[in-house]
């Protein structure tokens, strides 16, 4: 479905494209696939309730154990609708945008190197939110976020009542979309924007108009509190775990696949040195291997 080919992204915005004309077609295919998961998902669904273990932290755990005010659970379609939203509005998103933030920290030594300096601050065994809060974590992350714009545009709105937008009247019925990439690339409010240069969020605060990878508005991603969270916990193991370098030095560029922005052909980084943990716990030990490619993110 996340095809970088333009024809295949073609199929989910042109319905009259959307014909399944048996396995043959393209979007017969797709829908092929849908079956698929749908089935591989009803099945688990229907393991966990037969044997739910109410020991069991995870997701699909706490989806089966909400009631609501009638006491009413979650329908079998119900809960496929949010394991679905899960797997592909929050993993490739946060997959891509770690792969850029890897790749931009080991493009530049010095950023690196303040980073490990901040982790280092930490001691043994700190606590999640303690790394959560470091900020120049949170500058690499959101220049990372910035520079690489995973989600290169919001979802599309439609205007209602006529209204003035840069100087356009936009007539009802009109669909708009914000674009990501271009906001983040404006030389106005990120001076040299292809550089990336996290100072840029210490010394400055930008404004929700400004600095948009989650979207904005009232419809803006719900994933944002995670998906911060979760770069700075894996950036922080990482980093702190392993050192790392970029395996091929042809510059990286980036590549529509479907409605992302990913590196073109993923971020190949080799593994030189394992560094003594610093107990952050979130990561199985690799082992101290010699060189060896690990890592190869956003397939
Ligand atoms: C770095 C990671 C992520 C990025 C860059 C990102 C980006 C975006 C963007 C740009 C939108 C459109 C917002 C708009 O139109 O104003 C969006 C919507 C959404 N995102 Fe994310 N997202 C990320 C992670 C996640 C995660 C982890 C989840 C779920 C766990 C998630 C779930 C959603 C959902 C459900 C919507 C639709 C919200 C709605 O229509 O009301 N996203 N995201």
């Amino acid at each position: 479905m996340t095809s970088a080919n333009p024809f295949g992204a073609i199929f989910l915005f042109l319905r009259f494209l959307q014909k399944d004309w048996g396995p043959w077609s393209p979007w017969g295919r797709i829908m092929q696939k849908q079956r698929h998961m749908d089935e591989a998902i009803y099945d688990l669904i229907r393991d966990r309730r037969t044997h739910f273990d109410s020991d069991r932290v995870d997701i699909l755990n706490l989806l089966l154990s909400t009631r609501d005010e009638n006491g009413e659970g979650l329908s079998d379609t119900e809960l496929r609708d949010e394991l679905v939203t899960l797997l592909f509005a929050g993993y490739e998103t946060t997959a891509t945008a770690l792969a850029w933030a890897l790749y931009w920290i080991h493009q530049c030594p010095d950023v690196r190197q303040k980073l490990l300096a901040e982790l280092d601050g930490l001691g043994e065994n700190p606590d999640p939110m303690e790394i959560f809060r470091l900020p120049y974590l949170a500058a690499v992350a959101q220049e990372s976020l910035r520079i690489g714009s995973p989600a290169m545009l919001t979802f599309p709105r439609v205007v209602e009542r006529p209204v003035e937008l840069g100087g356009q009247t936009l007539e009802p019925g009109t669909v708009v979309l914000g674009c990501v990439y271009l906001t983040h690339q404006r030389q106005d409010l990120y001076p040299e924007p292809h550089l990336f240069k996290p100072k840029r969020f210490l010394e400055r605060q930008f404004s929700p108009y400004e600095f948009i990878p989650f979207g904005g508005g009232s419809r803006r991603c719900i994933g944002l509190a995670l998906a911060n969270y979760e770069m700075k916990l894996v950036l922080a193991t990482i980093l702190s775990r392993w050192e790392l370098e970029i395996a091929e030095q042809d510059p990286v560029v980036p590549q529509r696949r479907g409605v992302l922005l990913a590196p073109k052909g993923g971020i190949a980084l080799w593994h030189v040195l394992s560094i003594k943990p610093h107990g952050i716990p979130c990561t199985p030990d690799v082992g101290h291997g010699n060189f060896g490619l690990i890592l190869k993110l956003a397939f």
